[in-house]
């Protein structure tokens, strides 16, 4: 397995208040990585560090250091870091456009697509990979804003491949979703796994058994544990993390 992310020594604050404490990780390529833990354990704010969502945010301060392939991405320009390293959001989040332009308005932006017959290759590309593409290939030039809440997430998933990410940040992407939209999602994130490296926040423990390789669970800012899924769910080796899996608690 190649080593993609390498998190060292992460320190993260909101004010004074440490809410990540000293985390140390690994992600692989191509790995489903599980983050659990209960609300405000720090996994929203772990993923928004690893894409510099927070740098804005005046009460926001980190220490400490991470790598994507061996580079420091706070010495990166914040640009070219989020298309290596996307993000999806809990709500789906279409532009009030139709489905084709969502998909390439980013790439067109970016100046990654030259030409319409270009376009078009991504498109069906993209929705494919998503399995949205027979549901709403006859009509690409809909809102984005009229289909399903379900597929809208794939719509959303399919708009961050269009630019082509290394590595796929998803915040509870299911949690606003029925559970047919959720089992196409997790069939969509499980596809993706052979082409990119994928960082899963979930608060359901048995989606995160379903879909992950590995599992890192936060508690109140600590990494308590991190292990292969199955190990991990079968025999935890912290108390806690046998606690919150079987639901005593979060
Ligand atoms: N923008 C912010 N400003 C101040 N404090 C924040 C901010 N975002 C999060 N926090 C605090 O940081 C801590 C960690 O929050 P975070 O959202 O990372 O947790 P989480 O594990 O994603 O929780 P949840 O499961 O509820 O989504 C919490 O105590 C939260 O109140
Ligand atoms: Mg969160």
């Amino acid at each position: 397995m190649v080593n993609k992310v390498t998190v060292k020594d992460l320190v993260c604050y909101y004010g004074n208040k440490c809410v990540l404490n000293l985390l140390n990780i690994q992600i692989m390529k191509n790995e489903i990585l599980n983050i659990i833990g209960p609300a405000n354990s720090g996994k929203t704010t772990f993923l928004r560090t690893l894409n510099r969502m927070n740098e804005y945010n005046l009460l926001y301060s980190y220490d400490g250091k991470i790598y994507l392939d061996g580079k420091n991405i706070f010495t990166m320009k914040v640009e070219q870091l989020r298309r290596r390293i996307s993000m999806l959001f809990a709500m789906p989040t279409p532009f009030p456009m139709s489905i084709y332009d969502n998909i390439v308005y980013a790439p067109k932006h970016l100046k990654l697509i030259k030409s319409k017959a270009e376009q078009n290759i991504i498109v069906e590309r993209v929705l494919k990979d998503v399995s949205l593409w027979d549901e709403v290939k006859d009509r690409l030039n809909w809102p984005a804003m009229k289909i399903s809440g379900g597929q809208q997430q794939r719509l959303c998933i399919a708009r961050v491949l269009a630019i082509n990410p290394e590595v796929i940040l998803f915040d509870e992407p299911c949690s606003g979703l029925d559970p047919i939209s959720t089992a196409k999602v997790e069939q969509t994130m499980l596809r993706l796994k052979q082409k990119y490296t994928i960082v899963f926040v979930t608060n359901n423990v048995k989606q995160a058994f379903r879909i992950g390789d590995r599992t890192a669970f936060f508690f109140m800012g600590e990494l308590i544990e991190i292990n292969n899924t199955k190990q991990l769910f079968h025999s935890p080796n912290n108390k806690k993390t046998a606690d919150y899996i079987t639901g005593r608690f979060g």
